[in-house]
């Protein structure tokens, strides 16, 4: 395997990466900013992962934008990151749609205000044709509420329990039909799950780095990808399947 000393790309790029990017308010705090700034400056460099993401060839890419339990945050910071989400769709949606991404949504839309509801749906549809990179946002988003929300789905449409298994439930959850994620990222060093994909995530490879979300950039993807190529995923047998 070549070294990562330059800018290549290992031979194995995951199809699915998520990220869990953390660390905006520290980010901003160091800064002395609000931690709304750190949010913003966020949203900048997440324009720039997307853009990395579709340059290294990555086909799925889910971040975590908004948890089920951020509602608990002051107030105008629930608010800020509605802004912001209402933003990325009305500035950026026209540069996703022609860079070839298909965005998607995860979690609870109904819980979020109708206007913002209908941008997204309407973003949805709009990109619903595109192959180059699928963007699934996270937006009021919790991986045992998803758990929930897929056996009410189950029981309500009549499954019977010898039918349930764990190919079945995967198709209920909100990523139904795509591959489990590869590879998590977690920025700002904290190593904790967060209620975030725990389902798909049973095989995932970790990556956690102590960089804040606002500043890990291309090369530190490039990083996580080699660290992700020299892992060896076994999924639970003594050597990787052939
Ligand atoms: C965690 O950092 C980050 C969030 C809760 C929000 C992530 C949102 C963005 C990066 C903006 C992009 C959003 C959309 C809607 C596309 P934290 O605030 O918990 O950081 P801290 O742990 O340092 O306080």
């Amino acid at each position: 395997m070549p070294s990562n000393n330059n800018a290549s790309l290992p031979e194995t790029i995951p199809a699915h990466v998520a990220i869990i990017m953390d660390g905006n308010g520290r980010w901003a705090r160091k800064r002395g900013l609000p931690r709304l700034a750190g949010h913003r400056a966020g949203t900048e460099n997440l324009r720039r992962v997307i853009e990395a993401c579709v340059e290294f060839g990555v086909q799925i890419l889910t971040i975590y934008a908004f948890s089920t339990e951020n509602w608990g945050r002051p107030e105008d910071e629930v608010q800020g990151l509605m802004s912001i989400l209402e933003d990325v769709i009305d500035r950026e949606l026209k540069e996703l749609h022609k860079n070839g991404v298909q965005l998607r949504h995860i979690g609870r839309l109904e819980e979020i205000n109708p206007t913002l509801q209908r941008k997204v749906r309407e973003a949805i549809a709009m990109t619903a044709r595109n192959t180059r990179l699928t963007l699934n946002v996270a937006f009021n988003y919790g991986g045992r509420d998803e758990i929930v929300q897929a056996v009410r789905r189950i029981i309500a449409d009549g499954v019977k329990p010898d039918r349930v298994d764990e190919a079945l439930i995967g198709q209920y959850l909100y990523t139904g039909g795509q591959p489990d994620p590869d590879l998590i990222i977690r920025t700002s060093g904290e190593l904790r799950v967060s209620n975030f994909l725990i389902w798909q995530g049973a095989y995932a490879e970790y990556y956690v780095t102590p960089t804040f979300w606002p500043d890990f950039d291309k090369e530190e993807l490039r990083q996580a990808l080699w660290h992700f190529a020299r892992r060896e995923r076994r999924f639970g047998l003594v050597s990787a399947p052939s």
